[in-house]
């Protein structure tokens, strides 16, 4: 069985070229851009062929499961040059478990960025395409806009973009998720621990839906510091709701507000309800 997991590992060196021929036709096979390399050339480098042919068939990940950004070397088309790649297959694994682990609602993994519409959405795509530098600024979104415009639609959609493009760790939580997060944390551990690590420290974080309910003055005061504390770390949230500035400052204090704003680019959302809309 073991043979058959590489396409080259089974062939053994041979007299002539002090390898078996048919090793280097099937190196041109799986590499068409060594069609014109010499012999020699292939021969000199099978090692590297070898290592590709295991990244390009995915079962590298069975030697390096913990590294999702490793690379290869691939052959490029001059003889004997090689470049340094993503291995695509470890990729995937970190975008599968990046998803897994940024906690976002199921109902709305079905849509891509690309598939939606209006205006907005290329506001997004500006996010996405600058978000190393944005990041590093601390920069975030505000998301406004009525009940059913598609605003937690438009959230999901952004984090799946970014996770596919940079393996964002991305941590998503709707704001009550957020409250009861920081209630518990009070008197567990493990949720003082979740709540420092993911929602505090993690690379972006999402809060949905603020304003569905009111604020008690813990609430307040614990929203206040998660702002606080993200805002002093230069570290991105993006956060959504369906209040007003004026409701917004009322809700979480003129305090907080001022920090969102030097923070968050607001992209307000306009449109009819999409769920009323198809009879939901
Ligand atoms: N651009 C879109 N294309 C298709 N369906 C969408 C789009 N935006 C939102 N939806 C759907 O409309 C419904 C309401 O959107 P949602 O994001 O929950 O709105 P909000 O968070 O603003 O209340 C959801 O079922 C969502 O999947
Ligand atoms: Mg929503």
């Amino acid at each position: 069985m073991a043979a058959e997991l590489n396409p080259l590992q089974n062939h053994q060196q041979h007299s002539t070229t002090g390898y078996d021929e048919r090793l280097i036709d099937r190196v041109k096979e799986l590499f068409p851009v060594t069609a014109t390399w010499p012999d020699e050339a292939i021969v000199e480098n099978i090692r590297y062929f070898k290592e590709a042919a295991e990244h390009m068939r995915g079962y590298c990940c069975n030697i390096h499961p913990l590294d999702p950004r490793h690379t290869y070397k691939a052959p490029t088309e001059r003889p004997g040059e090689f470049e340094v790649v993503q291995c695509p297959k470890a990729w995937e694994t970190g975008v599968k478990e990046a998803i897994a682990e940024a906690n976002l609602p199921k109902r709305f993994l079905r849509l891509k960025l690309s598939d939606l519409d209006g205006e907005e959405v290329r506001k997004l795509f500006d996010y996405v395409n600058g978000f190393e530098a944005l990041k590093r600024e601390g920069k975030g979104l505000l998301l406004a806009g009525k009940v059913g415009v598609g605003k937690t639609q438009k959230i999901v959609s952004l984090a799946i973009e970014l996770i596919n493009r940079y393996l964002t760790q991305v941590k998503f939580f709707t704001c009550q998720q957020f409250l009861d997060l920081h209630k518990a944390a009070m008197k567990d551990g493990f949720a003082k621990m979740k709540l420092e690590e993911d929602a505090y420290k993690c690379e972006l974080a999402i809060i949905d839906d603020i304003g569905a309910n009111r604020f008690s003055e813990y609430d307040q005061a614990a929203f206040g510091s998660f702002i606080n504390e993200r805002y002093n770390e230069m570290l991105p949230v993006i956060l959504s709701t369906n209040l007003s500035k004026a409701d917004l400052t009322e809700l979480v204090g003129e305090r907080v507000v001022s920090r969102i704003t030097e923070m968050c680019e607001r992209i307000v959302l306009d449109g009819p309800d999409r769920r009323t809309r198809r009879g939901e």
